[in-house]
Parts: structure tokens; C-alpha cells; sequence
């Protein structure tokens, strides 16, 4: 009986192992079709809780739902080969206890065939990260800005600009990678304190917003595109996809109502 050949996509070991050597690409995506294009340059691809505010026109990622990111998950697993997929888990389906946070890793990586899950937090979550990891669940942290604690960090602020603050985010980042993290993503951090952070831990840091001193880098894929209105300055908008589909919605709008719209045999091959 013959098998399917197996799909070999870049491992959390990888991943790990690539700490101080050659930058970590990765991106955001939460569909099949990006998800394809995305799999031929990224080492990792995230699907972040951000799709809620992204995708879905959420105000923050606050509302998102786990069966959303399954959703999404399991379209950028069918859509990709190579690259590790991450997906996060939303908010308030881990925070409550290790056992919680189990359940609904366990939950996202069965259905979604993900390799590792993503959690906000530093030694607060230590514990769970440690639970997760001794159970079999590979654990990506997410610490510095923390767009799931937003109400409670009094909106979406870059951290560290008090040099006062900063043992409090090298002690999450001690914290996550004691406990089993493979990878922590610095979000919206002051350089020297990203920098400092990334000498400081034997695991890779993944940089957005938080210097080109992280030993690789992610970015929300529709904001390099340049398909949302509003990006964070930090992004660099690598291409114009607003504007293309706008150009090409109304320019097809145009044809539409002018009656120049091509005919049958100029559109079926
Ligand atoms: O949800 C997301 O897209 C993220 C990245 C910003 C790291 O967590």
C-alpha cells in the first residue's frame, strides 16, 4: 500500500538551534493562498491572534475566538510544506491554569496539525509554559508589548523607555526560556533592552518593532503589503496592495458600467 510522501517543514529544534547564527525569517498569515507564498521564504509562519483586528475588523485581539484560530490554522497548514506553522492562543484560553492551557493547546495542535503554539506573557507564565513543554506541546512566548493585555498596559505602548523597567522584561525573558520556551518574540521593545535581552538568553528572539538586534524578525503580512490603512511606524511597507486592488476593483467597476466589459470569447480560454 503506498503512503503519502511526508512533508518535511522546518522543525522547533530548527528553529532553536539557529540562536545567534542566521537570521530567523518569519510573517504573519492566516490564509492558504498568502499562507503558499509566504511558506517559500519564512522559516516560521505565525498565525496570530492579530487576524481578529486584520481579517475581521476586530478592535483588538481581545475577542478572538480558538475555533478562529483553528479556522485559520488549518487553512495555513493545508496551504504550506516547508515552514513551521505557530498559531496563537487567544486570549483567555490559557491564562486561567496549566491544565486550561493544555486542553486548548492540545485542541489547536490536533486539529490544526500546527507545530507550536504561541502565548503572551513572561514569569506569570513560566509555569505553563513549563506544563506544556514536559507534555509535548512546543511553546513559542511573546513578551515586551503584549497586545492581548492592552486594557491593562493602557493601550499599545513601546517598552523599556524607562531603563528602570527593563529587569522586569529580562527576568519574563529568564522566566520563559527557563521554563521550556524555544523561541520569544520581543514585541515593540527599545533597541539596547531588545539587544540586551537577545545576549542574554540561549534561545532566539523574534523581533517586531524591537530592533534589527533580535536574532530574526516577524512582521504582519497585510502591513508590509501596504494593504492596511493604518500600519505602526515601525513596519517598513515593502509593497502597495491597497492601492493595486483598488486600482483593479475600479477599474473593473468602470468596465462593469461603461458595457466594456470583455466578452465571452476574449475571457474563457
Ligand atoms: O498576532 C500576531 O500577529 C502576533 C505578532 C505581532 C507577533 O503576535
Amino acid at each position: 500500500m503506498s503512503k503519502q510522501a511526508p512533508i518535511r517543514r522546518t522543525t522547533v529544534p530548527q528553529i532553536a538551534a539557529r540562536k545567534g547564527g542566521d537570521p530567523i525569517v518569519s510573517l504573519t498569515s492566516y490564509h492558504a493562498h498568502t499562507a503558499a507564498i509566504v511558506d517559500k521564504y519564512a522559516d516560521f509562519i505565525l498565525v496570530g491572534d492579530s487576524l481578529g483586528m486584520v481579517m475581521h475588523g476586530m478592535e483588538s485581539t481581545v475577542g478572538v475566538p480558538l475555533d478562529l484560530m483553528i479556522m485559520h490554522g488549518k487553512a495555513v497548514v493545508r496551504g504550506t510544506k516547508q515552514a513551521l506553522v505557530v498559531v496563537d492562543m487567544p486570549f483567555g484560553t490559557y491564562e486561567e491554569s496549566p491544565a486550561v492551557a493544555f486542553r486548548n493547546a492540545a485542541k489547536i495542535m490536533k486539529e490544526t496539525s500546527c507545530g507550536a503554539v504561541k502565548l503572551e506573557g513572561g514569569a506569570r507564565m513560566a509555569e505553563t509554559i513549563r506544563f506544556l513543554t514536559e507534555r509535548g506541546i512546543p511553546v513559542m512566548a511573546h513578551i515586551g508589548l503584549t497586545p492581548q493585555s492592552s486594557h491593562v498596559m493602557g493601550g499599545f505602548k513601546t517598552q523599556g523607555r524607562d531603563e528602570d523597567s527593563w529587569g522586569i522584561h529580562e527576568a519574563d525573558a529568564q522566566a520563559v526560556s527557563d521554563a521550556g520556551a524555544f523561541a520569544i518574540v520581543l514585541e515593540g521593545m527599545v533597541e539596547p533592552l531588545a539587544a540586551k535581552i537577545t545576549k542574554q538568553v540561549p534561545i532566539p528572539t523574534i523581533g517586531i518593532g524591537a530592533s534589527a538586534e533580535c536574532d530574526g524578525q516577524i512582521l504582519v503580512l497585510e502591513d508590509m503589503l501596504g494593504l492596511n490603512e493604518w500600519t505602526p511606524k515601525f513596519v517598513k511597507v515593502y509593497g502597495d496592495l491597497g492601492p493595486a486592488i483598488e486600482r483593479a476593483v475600479s477599474q473593473y467597476a468602470d468596465e462593469v458600467k461603461d458595457r466594456t466589459f470583455p466578452s465571452e470569447d476574449e475571457v474563457y480560454r
